[in-house]
């Protein structure tokens, strides 16, 4: 399996018959054409109003309505937009340093695997962020801290499930999924009890994601199955944390995990050069793209949601807007953390970088609804060719 490089590419060639051919690469870059054609969050990412983000945007801590309600958000719109995801609920209480009584933690889990695949023999893409929001300073909503985070992963992963779900019956219908190297999948968590409830320390934290680490270390898969566990199919845990603040800066921490970060990085540049960001900065975000993997920033500092895996030996890529001297963006763990002042230009420019990484990563390239302007090119195209065809006979 290719697992620590996935972007060293294979390719199966198969003869059946008249049908030849088929290449299956672990990472296959989408075409400029699809890249500028990709859906957009639109209206769906108003702040007071927008289907996606503005109901997360409100207090959540976990065990009060505020959480139940973002909860049964991510649930409506997995059960409406995406009814072919199976969702589940991990549920776990602890005490804190604020309660006696046992807090509920809620972490809620989506996964959309090849509809012929064994479930354990799926390798996923799993996109993370946190729900919870702190309950210090009163009011506190967490705009960057994770509602926006969380909303731009429900873009992406609903922009990509039609190219998707298209591929995987072409796939089947060709009977060419038996040929694939293994079978990739996708998954969403949206952790609960990120926050400290008084102050962070290992055990007044990451309450979700600790349980959840544990919880699926323990759980097996049938014995033949490819992965042993659910933490071992995950293949690599993107982790999405104070996003959309405006100009962001994303180190790169994990040497096994730089060729996706530079991915990501690449997808900047390209989205820049075509002219499809809504920002305008001309600094980049992905400051360690150019920067040799064995030269990164040591992964030490940052505590967050992905400690619990990485101690478990899960591939992580942690996008946090991060960098020593600026530190965190400005409104962090402040009152001044909500939806206004989020920057709705670098939210959307987000919303689009996860969507094109988890294209490439399904590699979906071929199988978005054709962009207006390709499609009236090839036609021109092609009418120019029997143009010229039409001519020659004339000529004859
Ligand atoms: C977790 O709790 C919810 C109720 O909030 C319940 O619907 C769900 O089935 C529980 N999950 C599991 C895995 O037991
Ligand atoms: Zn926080």
């Amino acid at each position: 399996m290719l697992l620590a490089y996935r972007n060293v590419s294979v390719i199966v060639s198969l003869c059946l018959g008249l049908l030849m051919l088929t290449s299956v690469q672990a990472y296959e870059k989408l075409s400029d054409e699809t890249l500028s054609a990709l859906p957009r969050p639109n209206s769906d990412f108003n702040i007071h109003n927008g289907a996606l983000l503005s109901p997360i945007l409100q207090t959540r801590v976990p065990g009060t309505p505020g959480s139940t309600a973002v909860l049964n958000h991510f649930a409506d719109f997995f059960r409406t937009t995406l009814p072919k995801w199976k969702i589940e609920v991990q549920n776990s209480t602890s005490k804190t340093p604020m309660s006696k009584k046992e807090v509920p933690f809620k972490n809620f889990i989506a996964t959309r695997d090849p509809p012929w695949a064994q479930i354990g023999d799926v390798e996923r893409l799993t996109l993370v962020a946190h729900y919870d929001s702190k309950i210090e300073p009163k009011g506190f909503i967490g705009g960057i801290d994770s509602a926006a985070p969380c909303a731009m992963i429900m873009h992406a992963v609903r922009s990509i499930d039609a190219a998707l779900d298209k591929k995987w019956t072409a796939l089947q219908q060709q009977g060419l999924n038996d040929f694939l190297d293994g079978e990739h999948g996708i998954q969403v968590i949206f952790l609960d009890g990120e926050e400290a409830f008084k102050e962070w320390t290992a055990t007044d934290s990451l309450y979700g994601a600790r349980a959840l680490a544990t919880h699926w270390d323990d759980q097996f898969y049938p014995a033949m199955s490819e992965f042993k566990t659910p933490l071992s199919s995950i293949s690599l845990f993107v982790l999405l944390d104070l996003l959309g603040a405006t100009n962001p800066t994303i180190l790169s921490y994990y040497e096994t995990t730089h060729w996706a970060y530079q991915s990501l990085g690449e997808l900047e540049k390209r989205f820049k050069s075509l002219k499809q960001f809504k920002t305008s900065s001309s600094s980049p975000w992905f400051v360690d793209t150019e920067k040799d993997v064995h030269n990164l920033t040591p992964s030490g500092g940052i505590q967050d949601d992905h400690i619990p895996f990485l101690a478990k030996g899960v591939e992580i890529l942690h996008l946090i807007d991060f960098a020593p001297f600026k530190g965190f963006p400005s409104v962090w763990h402040t009152i001044d953390d909500d939806g206004e002042h989020l920057d709705m230009d670098t939210v959307e420019d987000w919303s689009m970088v996860v969507t094109a990484f988890a294209a490439e990563w399904l590699e979906l390239e071929g199988y978005f609804d054709q962009p207006k302007a390709a499609t009236a090119r090839r036609d021109e195209e092609y009418a120019a060719s029997e143009a010229i065809r039409l001519n020659k006979k004339t000529e004859l």
